[in-house]
């Protein structure tokens, strides 16, 4: 089923976009039609029979046998529609179809990293094939993160040390926005990423390309572009203005304080070793809020980003 957005929702890009929309439009409207009777009424009556000069005695009738059951009976039955068509969406959105195709997501603080089928994986952007089921396995390194897409009608919570999955199956090429929609400090706003919705054969082309590395491109130049694919961009500027982490401009053979006081020349050995265990040395001033790199990042892919933090320098 497909929806044309509402006015809250950007337009449903999933399969099941459609059911919930439904089964919220429902619950909406229906809302918003007893809202406007009972509130209506209330008023209707308080300046009908608001008190006059000269009060009469009190009417006698104390209820109303057939009235009071209708308006028992009306919204039972309404509550029943509710859980009836809430519940069968419910299901849909939970009973992940067999032939889907996994995703490892893990969250951090403050990026996403994803992990596909054949060895590829990626930062802050998820490609997956149109009309494709997509399971997604969902984990984080730290602390509640929640994966939210709101063209897909999809939000799940993702734990440390839990396993949580949700799926979906985009019904429309295009990029969605995937936000973090669980507070996680202060680089909650900024947890975002791009849903990149392809057609099949060219998310095989991309699966391929992102597992490869194209030797005919300076490192330098690979490293601008890991420098916003790997989300170091997230924390770290190359401009020399300030925010979560050190920026990278003039970083490079330059000394800085580390929070133990003492010096550190920046060589090409202190940013490795920054990207795998960013805890080890820190830079005075700054929280100790990296996530490790460990895993995620080759040598080569370190290599360019060496190579780019240096070019910063010149
Ligand atoms: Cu991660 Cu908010």
């Amino acid at each position: 089923m497909d929806s044309t957005g509402t006015l809250f929702l950007p337009p449903g890009s999933s399969t099941i976009a459609g059911d919930v929309d439904a089964v919220f439009n429902l619950i909406l409207y229906v809302g918003i039609f007893f809202f406007v009777l009972v509130v209506g009424l209330a008023a209707f009556f308080v300046i009908k029979y608001r008190r006059k000069e000269a009060p009469g005695l009190t009417s006698g009738v104390d209820h109303n046998l057939k009235l009071e059951i209708l308006w028992t009976v009306i919204p039972s039955i309404i509550v029943v529609i509710f859980f009836v068509v809430g519940f069968r969406t419910f299901l849909k959105m939970n009973i992940i179809p067999k032939d889907a195709m996994e995703i490892k997501v893990t969250a951090q603080r403050w990026m996403w990293a994803f992990d596909y089928p054949e060895g590829a994986n990626s930062i802050n952007e998820l490609v997956v094939p149109v009309n494709t089921p997509i399971k997604v396995l969902l984990s984080s390194t730290d602390v509640i993160h929640s994966f939210f897409v709101p063209d897909f009608r999809i939000k799940m919570d993702v734990l440390p040390n839990r396993y949580t999955t949700t799926w979906f199956e985009a019904i429309r090429v295009g990029e969605y926005d995937l936000q973090c929609a669980e507070y996680c400090g202060k680089g909650h706003s900024e947890m975002l990423a791009k849903v990149k919705v392809v057609e099949p054969d060219e998310f095989e082309a991309w699966l391929e390309e992102a597992a490869a590395f194209d030797e005919s491109i300076p490192l330098k130049e690979h490293g601008e572009k890991f420098f916003v694919s790997k989300a170091c961009n997230t924390c770290h500027t190359n401009d020399g203005s300030g925010s979560v982490g050190p920026t990278f401009k003039g970083m490079f053979g330059h000394e800085v304080i580390l929070s133990d006081g003492s010096k550190l020349k920046v060589n090409e050995n202190y940013i490795r070793e920054s990207i795998l265990d960013p805890r080890a040395k820190l830079v005075m001033g700054y929280q100790p809020v990296m996530p490790t790199y460990q895993g995620r990042i080759k040598d080569r892919e370190i290599d360019a980003l060496v190579a780019y933090i240096k070019s910063l320098s010149e």
